[in-house]
């Protein structure tokens, strides 16, 4: 049977994942080695130094790439260290880039007070606004950064539309599939040059490890992002590239469960008289929706929602019991944040004012726990306002 003709879950589980063929042990090695044994000068097995690569690094890379059905994957440190590895290989002096102007707080961190330092500009545009990438577009504009959907207003971007747009060009297209993993969105059949992800959220799936990867559809990806690898060493460790083999085989599962309390939260959280307004695509009045239904198979376990005021947050997220408080997302267990004073208090006030992200703002990442329970916690916590 060829690959492609395998089903997702399948894949998730056997590619890359095949039992190891010194042992036969089912679950891929940890080699935690730092050199390789050579027979003679030039002679060896494929490996001679774990900074360039490591048999663990490898199955990880290949079991990424298929779910993806991209031509190449290469995992790096956190996603942050992947999506730096991007700008570092595809973007020189003088080039110009093109991002979502609502992503991941950390990512126009880097985008404004890094890479800025090497001469290249970053400018922001609503994504989801078609003919405002267009117009954005320069001449000296190589790649464009697309998350879909956004980190935390829950905005989607057109893939197929976006990419024939950057495609007009000669820029590439890369899109941050974090949220909803290559279960629920696949970015390079929609046109996509390169996919990005957070391994840490649901990939990873149980918040015990950092991680990024880029997945490349051209062999240019690979070359220079394996060179990145071996030049600039920010390599994810055998130990996390283990934990990412262990936690991928379940993909497929967690996000079927991820999605269906995902829904039920949001339906319950829109009808709550507490709350004013639930950004989820999952639900018909979401301005993106009819794209949501059309671009992903599945709507996922991100929620946004405003409770009012910021003293009305603080209130509520005092009182969670089940869902956590903290940082991150796509764990099995319920995550509680608030974006403005943590993953998104880089923008600034007046960062955050341009792209609608109020104080009021609650996001969710809803876990696999009973949904009952999860409602029954955010009822009572809701109550305290
Ligand atoms: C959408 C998105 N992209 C990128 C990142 C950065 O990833 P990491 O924290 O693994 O560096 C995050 C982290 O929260 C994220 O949510």
């Amino acid at each position: 049977m060829k690959n492609k003709e395998l089903g997702f879950a399948t894949k998730a589980i056997h590619l890359g994942q095949e039992p190891d063929p010194l042992t036969g042990a089912v679950t891929v090695p940890i080699y935690a080695t730092s050199t390789y044994v050579q027979e003679e000068i030039g002679k060896h097995k494929g490996y001679e130094y774990s900074r360039v690569s490591n048999p663990t690094r490898t199955r990880l890379e290949q079991n990424l790439a298929a779910l993806e059905g991209g031509a190449s994957a290469h995992v790096f440190a956190s996603g942050m260290a992947a999506i730096t590895a991007v700008t570092q290989c595809f973007l020189k002096q003088g080039d110009h880039l093109l991002c979502s102007h609502n992503a991941y707080g950390g990512t126009p961190r880097m985008f404004d007070h890094v890479l800025a330092k090497f001469g290249v500009e970053t400018t922001y545009v609503d994504t989801s606004d078609l003919s405002a990438v267009k117009k954005a577009l320069r001449k000296n504009t190589p790649i464009v950064w697309v998350e879909t959907p956004t980190n935390p207003l829950m905005m989607l971007t057109d893939i197929r539309e976006v990419s024939r747009i950057v495609h007009a060009g000669d820029a590439e297209l890369v899109i941050d599939n974090t949220f909803m993993s290559p279960y629920f969105q696949r970015p390079l059949e929609l046109g996509a040059d390169m996919v990005m992800h957070s391994t840490t959220k649901f990939l990873n799936g149980h918040s015990d490890g950092l991680g990024g990867v880029i997945v490349g559809s051209k062999p240019h990806h690979a070359e220079q992002l394996a060179f990145n690898q071996k030049a600039v060493g920010a390599i994810l460790s055998p130990f996390e590239c283990w934990l990412l083999l262990r936690g991928v085989k379940t993909l497929a599962v967690r996000m079927e469960q991820h999605d269906k309390n995902g829904r039920t939260v949001a339906t319950f959280l829109q009808k709550h008289p507490k709350i004013k307004t639930v950004m989820y695509p999952g639900l018909p009045e979401h301005p993106h929706h009819e794209l949501a239904k059309r671009q992903m198979s599945g709507f996922g376990a991100m929620i946004t929602f405003d409770v009012g005021t910021f003293d009305n947050a603080q209130k509520m997220l005092r009182k969670v019991r089940i869902c956590s408080l903290g940082e991150s997302l796509g764990g099995v267990e319920t995550l509680i944040t608030h974006p403005s004073t943590m993953t998104h208090a880089a923008l600034g006030e007046e960062g955050r004012k341009k792209i609608g992200l109020l104080d009021s703002m609650v996001r969710l990442c809803v876990g696999v726990e009973d949904v009952e329970d999860l409602i029954a916690d955010l009822d009572q916590a809701l109550a305290a306002i």
